[in-house]
């Protein structure tokens, strides 16, 4: 196994026949996550990337399987803010010193594209990095976005496994979220996607695939977090709590991309009550601290114990800095882009 995980970290290569046994593997995983770690020093420094998260709609037009905010779920009150009240949390992110916001929701078609770049405009004065995450929409929506001046997109393709794509996202094509990551590359974006692990029916194969992927599409940011169950979902009795299974997923996507920006999630720490700062030492080097404000952090409720929901942007700002400071690292005040 040791030989493995050193061929990772010089080559940055594995077969997926190799990564599936280190996913398989129990005894090694200190070694896996210490090289994660040192290949994570070695490319992108002790920096820590802050990007202050607005969750700004919890409405969405989906029907995810897994999903808190799909559209079938009668048990959430439904949000969304104006667009002047989003661009005034942005603000704010920006008084707390956080060099990037990232806008996030469901898929909710009350944002236009006019409404959208209106937003994109006034933020972009504030001389922040803006990331949005708002699903899937076409070519010309995601040029209308870059022009008004976003600079990145997550969109996770959740599993390359298809047949276990569509059975957890009905009536969603895996070809169009193809198109999707395939169309924000080539308008110039730094392309951010993921996946879940641990969903039902998913094999340590298909996770081998996912990571062969991230590097296929030569992503630029993945996000990887534990699939978590929601009692409001048809997912609700299904297994949970692969958090050490995660792990392992985020530190070999280091060896193999070992220049990209990988957040240590939500989820991880909502599994775990320190995840966080054990992602940010396996491999992380960005973390997103919640700036929505009020009861909308309870609401947006995508799976439950998601951490931080009865806390204020500037407590999450303070507790978030100290930690990090606490594992001898620092926070960036760099933009954070994947090259610079
Ligand atoms: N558990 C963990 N992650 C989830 N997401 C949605 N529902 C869950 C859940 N039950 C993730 C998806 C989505 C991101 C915003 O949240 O990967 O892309
Ligand atoms: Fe909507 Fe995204 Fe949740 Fe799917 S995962 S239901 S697209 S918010
Ligand atoms: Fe929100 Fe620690 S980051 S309370």
């Amino acid at each position: 196994m040791l030989d493995i995980i050193n061929k990772a970290a010089a080559t940055h290569e594995l077969a997926r026949e190799e990564i599936v046994r280190l996913l398989r593997d129990t005894d090694f995983m200190p070694e896996l996550l210490a090289a994660a770690d040192r290949v994570r020093k070695h490319y992108k420094g002790d920096e820590v990337h802050l990007r202050g998260l607005i969750e700004f709609s919890n409405r969405c037009k989906q029907n995810c399987l897994y999903c808190g905010l799909r559209r079938d779920n009668q048990n959430i009150e439904r949000y969304r803010l104006e667009p002047d009240e989003i661009i005034e949390l942005a603000r704010k992110a920006k008084d707390y010193g956080y060099k990037t916001v990232v806008l996030q929701s469901g898929e909710d078609d009350y944002y236009t594209v006019d409404r959208m770049c209106y937003i994109i405009r006034k933020i972009k004065e504030l001389d922040v990095a803006i990331t949005i995450s708002a699903g899937e929409k076409n070519q010309a929506e995601y040029r209308a976005y870059k022009e008004a001046g976003a600079d990145r997109y997550l969109l996770r393709i959740e599993t390359t496994d298809e047949q276990l794509y569509h059975r957890l996202d009905p009536g969603m094509s895996f070809a169009n979220r193809i198109r999707c990551l395939q169309d924000l590359k080539s308008l110039g974006y730094e392309v951010g996607t993921g996946c879940m692990v641990g969903l039902p029916g998913q094999t340590v194969e298909s996770l081998a695939e996912d990571i062969l992927f991230f590097k296929q599409i030569d992503a630029d940011m993945i996000g990887i977090g534990p699939f978590i169950p929601n009692q409001d979902t048809p997912l609700g009795e299904a297994r949970g709590g692969a958090f050490e299974l995660s792990l392992k997923v985020m530190a070999i996507t280091r060896l193999l991309l070992p220049d990209i920006n990988i957040p240590a999630t939500t989820a991880m720490e909502s599994l775990h009550p320190n995840g966080r700062m054990i992602a940010l030492q396996s491999g992380a080097n960005v973390v997103m601290p919640n700036v929505t404000e009020g009861e909308y952090r309870r609401l947006y409720a995508l799976y439950p114990g998601k951490i931080c929901i009865n806390d204020t942007p500037g407590h999450c700002r303070a507790c978030i800095t100290g930690k990090i400071q606490a594992i001898g690292r620092k926070v960036s005040g760099s933009y954070g882009f994947r090259h610079n």
